[in-house]
């Protein structure tokens, strides 16, 4: 209901044509986002009291629910309290902070590291701190809408360049005018597609022209590299990212976000970055299960071990069920519908016969390239990799009788 002095502003027409369309999709019973979760157990999440298999975490190790990351975040809340006197610059920081940013430096192999409340701020913040207006971003067009975001805030002239083509990388940069500050930001596992960035013709590259380079590792970390350490670890290329940003939400179970570099580049974005300055410190009990991820994510590194025999699994299987997905080294494996409508109704029977993948359409990814993002864990059994590879083979074939597009 709006009031009528706003019936003909053009706010009241957006909003409810978005209305309308969430309710046409839910009418038809495939409105499956904001599912409330009630429960997480493993691999296995309930919604409606009913207990389904996760084919959609980002938890890639399996710590979600760690016995031993918990406590940590326990322990912090009842030394520190559920929050801190606001921003960290004046009087919101603690030696918990400084800890995390240390440990994730040595973990990551850098020499420094900022903490952000999220990894979508983390990517806004430093984007938008080091580059700006007559400086130049070259993007690739499937990166993160918080690296876009960070891009477009800065003012700086960005270059979207198809994705992977480091040939346009390279001719961008060629382009730029003398002075002008120069960076180049991809995902290391690209987070709708499940692949993985060029990251040493990149390195080349930026090492000719002399442009910064950043990784968001956000899917990398916990999954490529020894013992999980990332990409540069994958490609043998130690010390060749110079900004490395992953968000603490997914190997790594908790929340908030992080910068990792040389120690001026973290002086900078702690005294300029507006993220850093104006919003508040990440909850002592978010940094405290982050440290303990990072423990155990050293200390067992047969989850990253598990996880890749999980995913050669699903891939594997999804394969034998007529399904063309590529081969990449991560968890993530995208199954493209195309259409908005096979995404949803192919949902929705996953989530009848137990296994819940939410679909995802545009513009989350670009139109006609609606998809179910099918990801598995280190804590799903060889039993649910089978039963969601199986499952989502089956749907697929109900839904979609012709076979499925591949992107290049
Ligand atoms: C590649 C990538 N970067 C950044 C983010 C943002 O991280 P956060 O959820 O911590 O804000 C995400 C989250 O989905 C992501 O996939």
């Amino acid at each position: 209901m709006t009031s009528d002095h706003l019936a003909v502003n053009a706010i009241t027409r957006r909003v409810r044509e978005f209305a309308e369309r969430v309710r046409r999709v839910q009418d038809r019973d495939l409105y499956l986002y904001l599912q409330p979760v009630e429960a997480i157990g493993g691999p296995r999440v309930t919604i409606g009291g009913r207990s389904v298999l996760l084919g959609s975490s980002y938890s890639y190790l399996g710590l979600l629910g760690h016995p031993e990351i918990e406590a940590a975040a326990r322990a912090a809340m009842q030394q520190y309290g559920t929050g801190t006197h606001g921003v960290r610059l004046l009087a919101g920081n603690t030696d918990l902070h400084d800890r995390l940013e240390a440990r994730i430096a040595s973990f990551v192999g850098a020499e420094a590291a900022v903490a952000y409340s999220s990894g979508y701020v983390a990517n806004v913040a430093v984007i938008s701190t080091i580059v700006g207006r007559g400086d130049v971003v070259v993007c690739d067009k499937l990166n993160h809408a918080s690296i876009v975001d960070g891009c477009l805030l800065s003012g700086a002239k960005l270059v979207r360049v198809m994705h992977n083509n480091t040939a346009a990388v390279d001719r961008a940069l060629a382009e730029v005018p003398d002075g002008a500050g120069t960076l180049v930001v991809a995902d290391a596992v690209f987070s709708m597609d499940g692949d993985v960035v060029d990251l040493p013709a990149l390195v080349d590259i930026c090492r000719r022209r002399g442009a910064w380079l950043m990784i968001d590792e956000s899917h990398s970390l916990g999954v490529l590299g020894d013992d999980g350490r990332g990409i540069e670890s994958h490609f043998g290329l130690r010390g060749a990212v110079d900004i490395k940003m992953s968000s603490l939400s997914k190997s790594i179970p908790s929340v908030g976000g992080f910068i990792a570099g040389i120690p001026e580049l973290a002086a900078l974005l702690k005294h300029v970055s507006r993220a850093f300055v104006f919003s508040a410190a990440l909850p002592p009990a978010s940094a405290a299960a982050s440290m303990a991820a990072i423990d155990l994510m050293e200390r067992e590194p047969q989850r990253v071990a598990r996880l890749r025999r999980n995913y050669r699994a699903l891939r594997a299987g999804l394969q034998a069920g007529g399904l063309q997905v590529r081969d990449d080294p991560t968890p993530i494996v995208p199954v493209i519908t195309g259409a908005d409508d096979a995404a949803l109704r192919m949902a929705r029977r996953l989530f009848d016969r137990g296994v819940f993948v939410p679909p995802i359409v545009s513009p989350a990814v670009p139109p006609n390239t609606s998809r179910l993002r099918v990801t598995v864990t280190a804590a799903h059994s060889d039993a649910d990799v089978k039963e969601i590879a199986e499952a989502v083979a089956a749907t697929w074939h109900e839904v979609t009788p012709t076979p499925a597009p591949t992107r290049s």
